[in-house]
């Protein structure tokens, strides 16, 4: 079955991901089965009793059959019992999370996702679990509905402004996994992607610790660049020049911008940094105020970084 499951599913990258899978593919093969059968007797019978020459056929007067009838009927109701059984076995094993489940906080908003970790280490775009435990996410919306979705570990579950809903999962393959947004959220809803990184659980701690070690080491405006790509920013700023949600990042160092209050200000570190933590204190003119604030979301070199970014975006 294992083909056939690879070339219908994505990757399995859960425990859950198992069990799923082999109830969806049973009920599919099932239904195959069901159909093969009534199309094989469909044809078969149209072909037998088909007319013949010129004589024709009297339909018998049949009324029932008793036998025939409860088979028909009790073996299509247990099959039906057992697959309920067998999927709300499943809907229960996803809906309560174990005991010592790893609680992340997940923040979702046009058009990022935020994580909150226990030692309160912060991320964008980017989440990260160790491989093997148990992960309880508890997911909620700063303005629209959005919905988080591990295609690889078969959960998504929406995420709705004042109110928390869960997810868990188990991983069980190291590497990276795709998170979606799985409701219409807005023009960037296509975008609004993270990448789940299942790393060992030392590593894991480590990258709680401090941050991923190949960024500690690369040029601030490389960083930039990397922020601008993984946490948002894209969806809104171009470097092209081109008008988005948000004024383009091309060309405006060093230049005077006009704001909405009929002031103007002078793009440099301290106004960007300012546009980082406090987006809407100073809103260029033309735009409106809908940035959300990047205040503790970001490490003081990934600012650096974007102030460098900026820099070189002439
Ligand atoms: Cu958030 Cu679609």
């Amino acid at each position: 079955m294992d083909w056939l499951r690879s070339w219908m599913m994505p990757a399995q990258g859960s425990a859950y991901a198992r069990q799923v899978d082999t109830v969806y593919l049973s009920i599919t093969i099932l239904c195959a089965l069901l159909f093969l059968m009534i199309a094989a007797m469909a044809l078969g019978w149209a072909w037998k009793y088909r007319q013949r020459g010129d004589v024709p056929l009297k339909t018998p007067y049949i009324t029932h059959n008793l036998a025939l009838e409860l088979t028909w009927s009790i073996i299509p109701v247990l099959i039906c019992i057992g697959l309920f059984i067998w999927g709300f076995h499943g809907y229960m094993n996803a809906s309560i999370p174990p005991q010592d489940a790893l609680e992340i906080q997940v923040t979702g908003k046009k058009w990022l996702w935020a994580f909150e970790y226990p030692n309160g280490t912060r991320s964008i775009g980017d989440l990260h679990v160790p491989l093997g435990k148990p992960v309880k996410l508890v997911m909620s919306s700063e303005d629209v509905i959005h919905s988080f979705f591990i295609p690889s570990f078969r959960i998504k579950q929406d995420v709705l402004p004042n109110r928390y809903t869960e997810l868990w999962f188990q991983p069980t393959e190291p590497g990276v996994h795709q998170v979606f947004c799985a409701e219409y959220c807005g023009k960037s809803h296509s975008d609004m992607m993270a990448r789940t990184h299942v790393d060992s659980p030392e590593k894991y701690e480590e990258w709680l610790e401090n941050g991923d070690p190949e960024m500690q080491k690369m040029p601030l405006a490389e960083i930039g660049k990397l922020v601008y790509d993984n946490r948002g920013c894209a969806q809104c700023h171009s470097v092209d020049g081109s008008r988005g949600q948000g004024p383009s990042f091309k060309g405006i160092w060093g230049q005077q911008q006009r704001l909405s209050d009929g002031s103007t200000v002078l793009v440099d570190a301290n106004y960007i940094r300012d546009s980082v933590l406090n987006p809407n204190s100073k809103v260029a003119i033309g735009f409106e105020p809908v940035m959300p604030t990047f205040q503790g979301l970001l490490r003081e070199r990934e600012i650096l970084g974007v102030i460098e970014y900026i820099k070189s975006l002439k």
